[in-house]
């Protein structure tokens, strides 16, 4: 008997594959397939803590973060747990082979490669940086950093820049595959968040739509965002879950994911007013609450994504038949490669429905 687990795997290979072979052109139905796969993206304005959200879920410092425009090309990055014992590597796609160990080197990376393509300014390019973990203490999740949304352009920045980023942010939460963070921050006023503004836009009935809410330890002496998390001021599908990062402050002392974790959870507990939503609350269960909506989402999506891959199968097939060697090998290989997975995946989807 397949396991969930093992299907959001798969998912997450061919999706991977399909990237890979994103770069060879083709016109297969990979396209349509990646889109049918669910991601999760991270919408917010600058410095809501997109950045910060996303390295709790996955429980490692590797994120650029920091005050101003730090997040300044897409990053696909994508989960995939590995048995326990295993130690945990990243991945670039645009280093293949190269297994990265130790995630101050991650952190570098993600930096030059977007300086690589933007220089040291204050540009931005919607071109994606894709980057695999793998770790025994990650679950199967493919989520999306995204420069935050802002409200006018700075020094070094074109007048469209503003314009730019909510279309490239909206090219990724409009896909209806797309589970929208929504983050806002619990020290702004809500009415105005940028995240929630955007969201409502491409998923007017929330369903896919998930209310995170930031910074509640930065909150002014005497308020509380009990309206909030308790759906009185903006009613989302699913319930808001407040979050506490690490300040700038932690940051800059270099204070670990885990001590980082420990706080937060006291924050909660230890809270008069927050105190009865603790279990709803924080960073760790931010991240079972989306793997859930994830199997829920595949779930509901198998038979279509099933017979899309019957398709595809058929198309590939089609397409290597067609293929010249050697000039397109690496191309052939790669599709090879999908068609693999995709077959496979045809073979765990027939076992999960017995
Ligand atoms: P992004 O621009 O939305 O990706 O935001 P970042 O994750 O880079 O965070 C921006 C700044 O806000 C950093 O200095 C973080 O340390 C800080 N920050 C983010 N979340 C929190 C939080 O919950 N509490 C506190 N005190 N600071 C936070
Ligand atoms: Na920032
Ligand atoms: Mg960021």
């Amino acid at each position: 008997m397949a396991t969930m687990e093992s299907l959001i795997e798969l998912v997450n290979r061919i999706q991977r594959a399909c990237t890979v072979l994103g770069d060879y052109g083709g016109d297969s139905a990979l396209p349509t397939l990646w889109e049918a796969l669910p991601t999760v993206a991270v919408v917010g304005g600058q410095s809501s803590g997109k950045s910060s959200v996303l390295e709790s879920i996955v429980g490692r410092d590797f994120l650029p973060r920091g005050s101003g425009i730090v997040t300044r090309r897409p990053l696909v990055l994508q989960l995939h747990k590995t048995e326990q014992g295993i130690q945990e590597y990243a991945e670039f796609l645009h280093l293949p082979m190269k297994k990265i160990l130790d995630f101050s080197v991650v952190r570098k990376e993600i930096q030059d490669e977007t300086d690589r393509m933007t220089g040291r300014s204050k540009q931005i390019s919607s071109i994606p940086i894709h980057l695999s973990i793998y770790s025994p203490n990650v679950v199967n999740l493919t989520l999306i950093d995204l420069p935050g949304l802002t409200k006018v352009a700075v020094e070094g920045q074109p007048d469209s820049i503003v314009e730019d980023i909510e279309n490239m942010v909206r090219s990724y939460i409009e896909k209806p595959n797309c589970i929208i963070l929504a983050i806002t921050p619990a020290n702004q006023d809500i009415a105005t968040s940028d995240a929630i503004k955007l969201a409502r836009e491409v998923d007017p009935t929330g369903e896919r739509t998930f209310g995170v809410l930031t910074k509640l330890d930065l909150m002014d002496k005497g308020t509380n965002a009990l309206d909030v998390l308790e759906g009185r001021s903006y009613r989302l599908q699913h319930p808001w879950v407040g979050i506490v990062n690490r300040s700038q402050a932690d940051i800059n002392k270099n204070v670990d994911m885990l001590a980082s974790r420990r706080r937060e959870r006291e924050f909660f507990a230890t809270s008069p007013e927050y105190g009865h939503l603790t279990s709803k609350m924080g960073s760790e269960y931010l991240a079972k609450l989306l793997s859930k909506q994830l199997e829920a989402v595949i779930k509901a999506r198998i038979p279509g994504i099933a017979s899309l891959i019957n398709r595809s199968i058929g198309e590939l097939e089609t397409e290597l038949d067609q293929l010249g060697r050697p000039v397109a090998i690496d191309a052939g290989a790669r599709l090879y490669t999908i068609l693999e997975l995709c077959r496979a995946f045809d073979r765990v989807f027939k076992e999960h429905l017995d």
